[in-house]
């Protein structure tokens, strides 16, 4: 049986969701936030050591402002509201991407969260903000002074973390939009129908059962 020690997730389908219901997009991304607190939680109870959230990318930029400035304020309020049950639960949390360009608030909540969670054991959750893969990969590769493949790994976000065994993407799309090019060389891929709010821990469940029977070979045979 394959051991499990990371799980990525691209949390597609927020939008759909809300307009499907008649009551917009940031709908979708509300109750998607719901979603990924569930989805923690029961991977607490599965032991899985890391979790990986696409919350936004470099190139959500690109929506309109109305849902950028909301993503932003609903990412802020999940801290303010949820940090003390994020210590209670003992996750430590991890945030990927270029955090500098956000708003001096937002970063300051982001900086005191992982400072809170920073010695906490029982799951790590990274939250990939503003992130982008080629860009991660580029500032890797200058911060390298002599390449080679250990020291470049180092300087990606993933620092020391176990690359993502598992990438999970709901809402139909079989891409991967710029996320953890690298580090899903080896990952065995998930692509799921369900729009994100919809996903749930038995769909979790029923992708770990399945992923710990697959031969993984790694070139080899
Ligand atoms: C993913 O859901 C969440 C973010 C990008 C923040 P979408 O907002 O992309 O939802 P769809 O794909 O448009 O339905
Ligand atoms: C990927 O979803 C980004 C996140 C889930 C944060 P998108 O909805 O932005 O991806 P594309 O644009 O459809 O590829
Ligand atoms: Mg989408």
């Amino acid at each position: 049986m394959n051991t499990l020690n990371h799980v990525a997730f691209i949390m597609d389908g927020n939008g759909r969701w809300g307009q499907k219901r008649g009551k917009g997009r940031n709908y979708g991304h509300l109750k998607g936030v719901d979603t990924l607190k569930k989805i923690v939680k029961s991977s607490i109870k599965l032991k899985i050591p890391i979790l990986t959230f696409f919350v936004f990318s470099s190139e959500n930029w690109r929506r309109p402002k109305k849902e950028i400035n909301y993503l932003l304020k609903l990412i802020k309020i999940y801290f303010i509201k949820e940090i003390e049950n994020i210590k209670n639960q003992g996750i430590k949390l991890n945030i990927f991407g270029e955090i500098k360009k956000l708003s001096p608030d937002l970063r300051k909540i982001l900086k005191k969260s992982m400072l809170i969670t920073k010695k906490n054991k029982s799951i790590t959750v990274n939250l990939a903000i503003n992130y982008g893969s080629k860009n991660e990969i580029i500032n890797a590769f200058k911060k390298t002074k002599k390449i080679n493949k250990k020291k470049f790994e180092i300087n990606l976000d993933t620092k020391n973390i176990k690359y993502p065994d598992i990438l999970i993407r709901t809402g139909g799309h079989q891409r991967l939009s710029n996320f953890m090019l690298w580090q899903l060389a080896y990952a065995e891929l998930f692509f799921l129908k369900k729009l994100w709010p919809d996903f749930n821990s038995s769909d979790l469940k029923k992708i770990v059962r399945k992923f710990q029977k697959i031969k993984r070979n790694y070139g080899s045979v």
